[in-house]
């Protein structure tokens, strides 16, 4: 498969892209026009394309061709308190508009646990849950074949990550606990994969108490 990796600069979107080449797909990391390259994608061997997502043209032509989009961006902590209304709500719904004029119909978009919850404190930055929230209404009302992985605190550990089994839910049933980015990169792929997850609200934590299970085993045991 082709697949496009929007906010592919941040530590969760460097992964995907690394976790997609592995599993032997051709990649298109999308960065910002000043995004700084992360040391994984620093050696040349994928051609990396930067662009400003407002810029509907030029994402339109970097999709195109792609099976899939795996969206990683998420508005960075700044002072800027519209950051997240701008890259989490405005931001998924031009990503929106540019698959379906490019043809892209398979989405996969990296959200967090609590998406939508008014009473939590990440919403002193910019009521950044709720925008969140948006951007997921508008993907799963955009006919595109979606799927929402809610993941809870993102840590950088990637070793003995075999170890940790991953607590799959759906909507609204977790609130805590974390998981390591590189298995919601695992996950983000696991899903492109899967038919099942289709139409799926997946929320994912992870710990050393969770007996391992893929995607794939909990779908069948919880279909939609
Ligand atoms: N941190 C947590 O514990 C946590 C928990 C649950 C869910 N999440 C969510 O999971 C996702 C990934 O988190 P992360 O910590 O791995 O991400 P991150 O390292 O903060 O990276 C964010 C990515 O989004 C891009 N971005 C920010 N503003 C943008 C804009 N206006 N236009 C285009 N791209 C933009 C960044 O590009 P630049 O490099 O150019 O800035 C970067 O590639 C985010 O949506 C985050 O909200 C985070």
């Amino acid at each position: 498969m082709r697949i496009a990796i929007t906010g592919a600069s941040g530590k969760t979107g460097w992964r995907v892209v690394d976790e997609a080449l592995l599993r032997g797909n051709q990649v298109v990391p999308i960065l910002r026009p000043d995004s700084q390259v992360p040391q994984a994608l620093a050696d040349g061997k994928v051609e990396i394309k930067r662009l400003d997502l407002a810029n509907q043209a030029a994402l339109v032509a970097a999709l195109s061709g792609c099976d899939a989009l795996v969206i990683a961006t998420g508005a960075r902590p700044s002072l800027d308190l519209a950051g997240p209304l701008k890259v989490d709500a405005l931001g998924i719904r031009a990503q929106i508009s540019a698959c379906k004029k490019a043809g892209v119909e398979r989405v996969v978009l990296v959200s967090s646990l609590c998406s939508g919850r008014f009473f939590h404190p990440l919403n002193l930055f910019g009521l950044i849950l709720l925008w969140k929230r948006l951007g997921e209404r508008w993907l799963a009302a955009s006919g595109l074949q979606w799927t929402i992985v809610r993941p809870g605190g993102l840590k950088e550990a990637e070793e003995q990550l075999e170890l940790q089994g991953i607590r799959f839910t759906d909507a609204d049933q977790q609130e805590s606990s974390s998981i390591p980015r590189r298995l919601v990169a695992k996950v983000c792929l696991d899903a492109i994969e899967l038919p099942a997850a289709v139409g799926r609200i997946l929320e994912i934590t992870s710990a050393t108490d969770v007996v391992p299970q893929s995607l794939g085993d909990w779908l069948a045991v919880n279909p939609a």
